[in-house]
């Protein structure tokens, strides 16, 4: 790695890669009126056009998967590549030198570092591939050929042997310059008595890479007998290696994870070997750990169909499988529905199962998924005798918690019906109450039904959006009045963050007559979160005529104040009604002529709003 792209190289990227003709080279792009363009979305199954191009602001969004970004978003996006590497190839598309500078801000101490133990894990990698066609190295070819896989299987994924020494690894490396404190820091060596000794010793190699394809860490395997450390030995935690984040296999399915909106989760090594073999090259694995929130925001990323992408977990069936999925009830549900199961059939992982079974094998489990919450009600009964009506009941019993445990109403209702199917009452009434008597309880954990967000087509929402979206693309025609709103004006939590993120870049008066670099400030300045939206406005029509723009933006913001007058004055009316007129009479008077004062305020307010 040669360090970071410098900044002012990033902008000439930004500014001589026109968006219409990056977007232009991957989709057909028609003219779409007002100097924008169109055409069907590259990131979502679509048959007419969402996909809408703004080139006077440089940004692209989708309307109908509401992805949306730059030049460099969308190289990334569609070639699933980092940032800086989405840059290098714009930069090489428009024919510029890229000069890298250390630091920037990241600082350069770190910076250098991480590079460096790139670098190590490079070289560590070829020499353990190299260690592999060893005479030593034979009971590891034994443990890759026993469970079905070939030579160019184990070159495809970069399989190595670590010899059964102190210091072969260490030796190496530091012949090649890496010194002691890398190595340690990389967790490839450990401390010894005798200064730095080989982690892994007489173990098979399977290298870890992150999303790029660097090779950040090495899962090892035990093979011999006289080996008394655990089967599996992990890279530890390391400045580029991050357990609870890293997915075996991610270089190689994030391609088609993404095209097919679905990744399966294996537990091992060998499984994610077979899935890919077997033509399932969605697979992937964390490396010793639990999944977790980690692993999933590394699939978010890369499953754009938030509506639609399919995580399936392969589980063998044994309670331990059982009780991750029953333990995904009492967390967030928001991504639940999405959440699948796969149960492997006689407790063989995907590796035995290819072995014993073959490919077709492997790629019909797959295809078994089952949701989430069948799977789960589905082995809560498992455990009763339901041959009997006692059976029944006791099975009723202890799944209707579970059905009773699912926020949203509609899939609840139609979980207690296959609950009945499933029990064999054909009595749905029953069931349905008895789910419904359970719901009920006063139990601290069923929390609340959580009020519902309003969705875009709530008034107020779109008055709020409409509002930002002057902010983002006419900032004069708004002007201070806007800066003064005050965040609690929006009801939204992600428009008040806009709000506030607008206040930050300086406000309407510095984005002036709106353009590609108020957006871009705007982007640099938005969190993650915060940048679909940033696009999506920017992008967006203001549904008036020009000549009217400026009346229009007068009443958005009248309408906008207006509402938070109201909201004053109910807070104030509410106050008052507490107050006894005689008692407290002073303060009474106080808030009546503020309540005059505020009404008068609404009230022109209103016709303002009105003029439009
Ligand atoms: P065989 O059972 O011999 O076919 O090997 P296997 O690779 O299928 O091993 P197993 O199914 O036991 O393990 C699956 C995955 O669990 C491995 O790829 C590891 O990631 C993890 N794992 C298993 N044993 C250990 C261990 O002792 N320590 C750690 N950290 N992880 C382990
Ligand atoms: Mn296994």
């Amino acid at each position: 790695m040669a360090g970071r792209i410098s900044d002012a190289d990033i902008a000439l990227v930004r500014e001589r890669s026109p968006i219409a003709d990056v977007v232009g080279e991957y989709v057909q792009l028609r003219n779409a009126g007002g100097g924008n363009l169109k055409g069907l979305c590259p990131f979502h199954e679509e048959k007419s056009p969402s996909f809408n191009v703004t080139p006077a602001r440089g940004m692209y969004f989708c309307f109908g998967c509401s992805e949306g970004g730059d030049a460099i978003t969308f190289i990334q996006k569609i070639d699933a590549l980092s940032f800086a590497e989405a840059v290098e190839r714009l930069a090489a598309r428009a024919g510029l030198q890229l000069r890298y500078e250390q630091g920037g801000y990241v600082p350069g101490r770190q910076q250098g570092e991480r590079a460096r133990l790139i670098e190590a894990h490079r070289a560590a990698a070829e020499f353990y591939l190299a260690q592999l066609t060893s005479p030593e190295a034979a009971p590891g070819r034994r443990f890759l050929s026993e469970r079905g896989f070939e030579r160019v299987d184990a070159e495809h994924f970069g399989i190595g042997y670590a010899p059964n020494e102190w210091e072969a690894l260490t030796r190496h490396l530091m012949a090649r310059g890496f010194t002691a404190q890398e190595l340690l820091r990389g967790g490839l060596a450990a401390e010894g008595r005798r200064g730095p000794r080989d982690r892994f010793r007489g173990r098979l190699i399977w290298p870890i890479r992150d999303i790029t394809g660097d090779v950040i860490g090495f899962g090892a395997r035990k093979l011999l007998d006289a080996d008394d450390g655990p089967k599996y030995l992990n890279t530890p935690e390391s400045p580029i290696y991050h357990k609870s984040s890293v997915l075996y296999g991610i270089d190689l399915a994030k391609r088609e994870i993404s095209k097919r909106s679905q990744a399966v989760i294996v537990e091992g090594y060998t499984d994610v070997m077979a899935l890919h073999l077997a033509g399932v090259p969605t697979a992937v694995a964390t490396c010793g750990t639990a999944f977790g929130e980690d692993h999933i925001k590394v699939l978010r990323r890369i499953l754009f169909d938030q509506g639609q992408g399919e995580v399936i977990f392969t589980f063998d069936g044994d309670s331990a499988g059982q009780k991750a999925a029953l333990r995904a009830f009492q967390d967030e549900q928001k991504f639940v529905t999405q959440t699948y199961v796969a149960v492997q059939p006689d407790g063989l992982d995907p590796c035995d199962l290819r072995v014993k079974h073959g490919d077709a094998a492997v790629r019909d489990l797959v295809a078994s998924r089952e949701p989430l919450f069948a799977f789960a009600i589905r082995s809560v009964i498992a455990r009763y005798d339901l041959n009997t009506n006692e059976g029944k009941l006791s099975a009723l019993d202890a799944a209707a918690p579970v059905v009773a445990s699912i926020k949203d109403r509609a899939l609840r209702h139609m979980y207690a019906v296959d609950l009945d199917r499933w029990l064999g009452f054909m009595n749905e009434r029953l069931v349905v109450e008895r789910i419904q008597e359970i719901a009920a309880r006063p139990v601290e954990t069923r929390a609340q039904p959580r009020a519902a967000r309003p969705g875009p087509a709530d008034p107020m929402v779109r008055l709020e959006s409409e509002a930002l979206k002057l902010a983002v693309q006419r900032p004069a025609l708004l002007g201070p009045e806007f800066d003064t709103l005050g965040a609690a004006t929006f009801t939204q939590p992600e428009h008040a963050a806009l709000y506030e993120l607008i206040l930050t870049a300086g406000g309407t008066a510095a984005g002036g007559p709106g353009g590609r670099q108020w957006v871009e400030r705007l982007m640099d300045g938005a969190t993650e979160e915060l940048r679909p939206l940033v696009t999506r406005l920017a992008v967006e029509e203001v549904r008036v005529d020009v000549n009217v723009e400026e009346r229009y933006s007068t009443a958005v913001l009248a309408k906008l104040q207006e509402i938070t007058v109201g909201r004053a004055l109910d807070g104030l009316k509410a106050r008052m009604q507490r107050l006894n007129p005689v008692e407290e009479q002073q303060e009474y008077n106080r808030m009546f002529a503020e309540l005059v004062a505020l009404e008068q305020q609404r009230r022109v307010l209103r016709e303002r709003a009105a003029g439009a």
